[in-house]
């Protein structure tokens, strides 16, 4: 019985040591301590001893009980800690290595233009006046001055929705919208938008987008067209910039000018981007013609006004230095990423 004892106490601690997992752990414990376990027969063996032996036996079985389950509880223990070392090891993060850069994106080329317009015209205290993109010929021709059967409308060949709606081919009608809103009122907008031409060229866009300004009160003389737009040219330009002004024609304006900028690559004395001439035309201009501010309401006896329009595409391309128009509309991040 004693040599019994010993030799499950031997094998019990060499299998205890050779665990490796909790699992293992838990069958250890049934086969020793379960109800069928190696302990438990021995238990029951003891009624077969010598009473004068039994005292002895019962103490050592105790003895082994109490050994087993304090292996088992530092054995799981020590399984546990094992466990977490190893994790912690694995799942090890260096907290001096540098990070992972963020790629900041930029705002589009077109954008910051457009951004550059609103903060200039919104300085010299202009409000920002929008109108549809599907517009009605209506406004579009009819309120520029240009009836049905007017030669003009040839030079705009247009995007058609149906007989009387269209992809607007500028953004002069938003001058006939803002005036027909706030006649008898003043008004002192610039209209920021998207306007559609069959074009599709190096320096031509069927989509490209357009600056419009309109100022209309008592007074307004071509000299303040002209001082407004020497002042945005230095602003988008640089203070160096001088304008000049060209007779012109539109049909909503009279007179008509065409505004001109000293050319910013040559400082005038001429090369390639003005075409020798040093100069470099970027708008259409000139007082709001009778017949459209009478149109919105307003006698052209008291009320004068003028106006103006740009290409932004075509602004962009020379603050820039771009040539091609179409890359404004690729989307290459090899582009998009020097702005
Ligand atoms: N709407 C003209 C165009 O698309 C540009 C323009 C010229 C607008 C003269 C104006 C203006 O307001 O006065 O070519």
């Amino acid at each position: 019985m004693l040599e019994k004892i010993k030799e499950i106490r031997a094998a019990m601690e060499k299998e205890l040591r050779d665990a490796v997992s909790s699992e293992q752990l838990r069958e250890l414990k049934v086969k020793y301590l379960g109800k069928k376990g190696s302990i438990s027969e021995i238990s029951k063996s003891m009624g077969k001893l010598q009473p004068e032996e039994r005292p002895k036996a019962g103490q050592m079985v105790n003895e082994l009980r109490q050994a087993l389950e304090q292996n088992l509880a530092r054995r799981q223990q020590e399984l546990a800690d094992k466990m977490l070392q190893a994790q912690l090891a694995k799942e090890k993060v260096d907290i001096t290595l540098p990070g992972r850069p963020v790629k900041l994106g930029s705002k589009h080329p077109l954008t910051q233009v457009m951004d550059d317009f609103k903060e200039i015209f919104l300085g010299m205290g202009y409000a920002i006046a929008e109108g549809p993109q599907v517009e009605l010929d209506y406004y579009n021709f009819e309120r520029m001055n240009l009836p049905a059967d007017h030669p003009a409308r040839d030079m705009q060949d247009s995007f058609y929705i149906d007989a009387k709606r269209l992809l607007r081919t500028h953004t002069s009608p938003v001058q006939a919208r803002a005036m027909d809103r706030l006649c008898p009122n003043p008004v002192k907008v610039i209209s920021p938008g998207t306007v559609y031409r069959r074009d599709d060229d190096a320096t031509h866009s069927p989509m490209f987008h357009q600056v419009e300004g309109l100022v209309v009160d008592e007074g307004i003389s071509l000299a303040d067209l002209k001082g407004t737009l020497l002042n945005f040219v230095r602003q988008m330009f640089g203070e160096e910039r001088e304008i000049r002004l060209r007779p012109s024609f539109f049909p909503f304006t009279e007179p008509s000018v065409e505004v001109d900028i000293s050319c910013m690559l040559c400082g005038g004395s001429g090369c390639r981007t003005c075409k020798d001439t040093g100069w470099i035309e970027i708008l259409g201009a000139g007082m709001v013609h009778p017949n459209v501010l009478k149109m919105s309401g307003y006698d052209p006896e008291r009320f004068t006004g003028f106006a103006f329009g740009m290409g932004v595409e075509r602004i962009a391309m020379l603050k820039y230095g771009i040539d091609d128009m179409r890359v404004l509309f690729e989307n290459d991040v090899r582009f998009l990423q020097q702005f």
